[in-house]
């Protein structure tokens, strides 16, 4: 532990900080992977009022640091979040913003704001910021399925941003889902995917920052033989795999799984996909990984799928298995694009193609997205 760290966790190539103040760092040494964006192209003259609201939350945290770091035409920056952090600050582009408890109130003269505050809390303030004339790219459930509310993967189907018009309200899928389509879309554009069977191994810091520190709270208190606390998940997510995510549904499927189901298709804009899923939280920090099994209508081989998405908008293939090349939570943490590898024919259909899909959970699946979300309102509807 180091200086005021409150809590730390190191592999070779990423370096995770939670600090007492809850706010938490994460440094990745894989340079040649980092997010593969030199700065945003020039984008309309016009600067926006912005707020964040859910600022000092595991993605509202990335979100601040993506503004920054895509150099979005931010005129004035507003951090929202409960009556806790009201009086804390946080930087943005070195200068230090106040935190503000989010009241109905808060969003006058706010022309974009970025939630990742919960659901409840979005379906409560997401009409009021509309009403306000404020647009609101959600990062909560709450919207998502809503035929008034376009959900948005700008590698996919960017021109749904268009409808925004009709709630003022976009929402930015679940993040296991982002990183499932951006990988299937021009597989399904060429051959047509009739089923998707995909299990995840997703990272604790989906479930936010209090389930980064009991990850962490727990492995230093069982490699030091002491007891440990369960206050996130229903069992020890340390050394364990929980194959439950969200709430269970009365057909026997987690609402984490129909998320998977209902947001792939409305994304890819295709209802007669068949998408059947299991997800499972897993102990590690950041990236989620998918296994993910596809059975096309029109045959392509495993060679033609890597050749398709080398070209394909935010991929980048790892797969060179005879160096033991594939993608890798680790990797994958840090960065925006999604990785794809282990691209292999299904053998015992005749169209089918295996795959292992990771991606930066809080970066690609979730606040990258929405800010990227936030650049073509800026660059063509605003
Ligand atoms: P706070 O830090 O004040 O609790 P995470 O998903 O990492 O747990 O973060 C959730 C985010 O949503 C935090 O910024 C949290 O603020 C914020 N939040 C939770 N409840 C509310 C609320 N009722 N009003 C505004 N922000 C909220």
């Amino acid at each position: 532990m180091r200086g005021e760290a409150e809590a730390e966790y190191r592999t070779s190539n990423i370096e995770v900080r939670v600090r007492q103040n809850s706010k938490f760092e994460i440094r990745c040494s894989m340079f040649e992977y980092k997010t593969g964006f030199k700065g945003r192209r020039e984008m309309s003259k016009r600067k926006f009022n912005v707020a964040v609201a859910g600022a000092t939350g595991a993605v509202g945290n990335q979100m601040i640091e993506c503004l920054e770091e895509r150099n979005f035409p931010v005129k004035s920056i507003k951090f929202l979040a409960s009556s806790r952090s009201a009086g804390r600050t946080l930087r943005f582009r070195g200068d230090s913003v106040p935190v503000e408890e989010m009241t109905r109130k808060s969003f006058k003269g706010v022309d974009i704001a970025l939630f990742s505050a919960g659901g409840g809390t979005s379906l409560e303030f997401s009409p009021v910021a509309a009403k306000a004339g404020c647009v609101v790219i959600d990062n909560s459930s709450a919207w998502r399925m809503d035929p008034d509310v376009p959900l948005v993967v700008p590698e996919v189907n960017p021109h749904a941003v268009a409808d925004y018009k009709k709630k003022g309200i976009i929402a930015n899928p679940n993040c296991s889902t982002i990183q499932m389509v951006v990988a299937l879309n021009p597989i399904h554009r060429k051959c047509g995917i009739k089923r998707i069977v995909v299990s995840t191994y997703q990272a604790v810091s989906g479930t936010g920052k209090k389930a980064i520190h009991e990850l962490y709270d727990q492995t230093r208190a069982m490699i030091n033989f002491l007891d440990y606390k369960k206050n996130v998940y229903p069992h020890r997510i340390a050394f364990n795999c929980i194959p439950h995510i969200d709430v269970f549904l009365d057909n026997g499927y987690t609402k984490e799984e129909m998320k998977m189901v209902n947001e792939t298709r409305k994304i890819m804009e295709d209802d007669s996909i068949g998408v059947t899923a299991t997800t499972v939280r897993v102990p590690v920090f950041f990236s989620h990984s998918e296994s993910v099994n596809i059975e096309t209508e029109k045959h392509i081989s495993a060679d033609k799928v890597r050749a398709l998405l080398k070209k394909a908008p935010g991929i980048k293939v790892v797969d060179d298995v005879g160096n033991k090349i594939y993608p890798l939570p680790i990797d994958a943490a840090g960065q925006d694009l999604t990785l794809v590898g282990r691209i292999r024919q299904d053998e015992s259909i005749p169209n089918g193609i295996n795959m292992w899909i990771v991606a930066d959970n809080i970066r690609k699946g979730a606040a990258t997205n929405a800010v990227q979300i936030a650049e073509i309102l800026a660059e063509k509807y605003l």
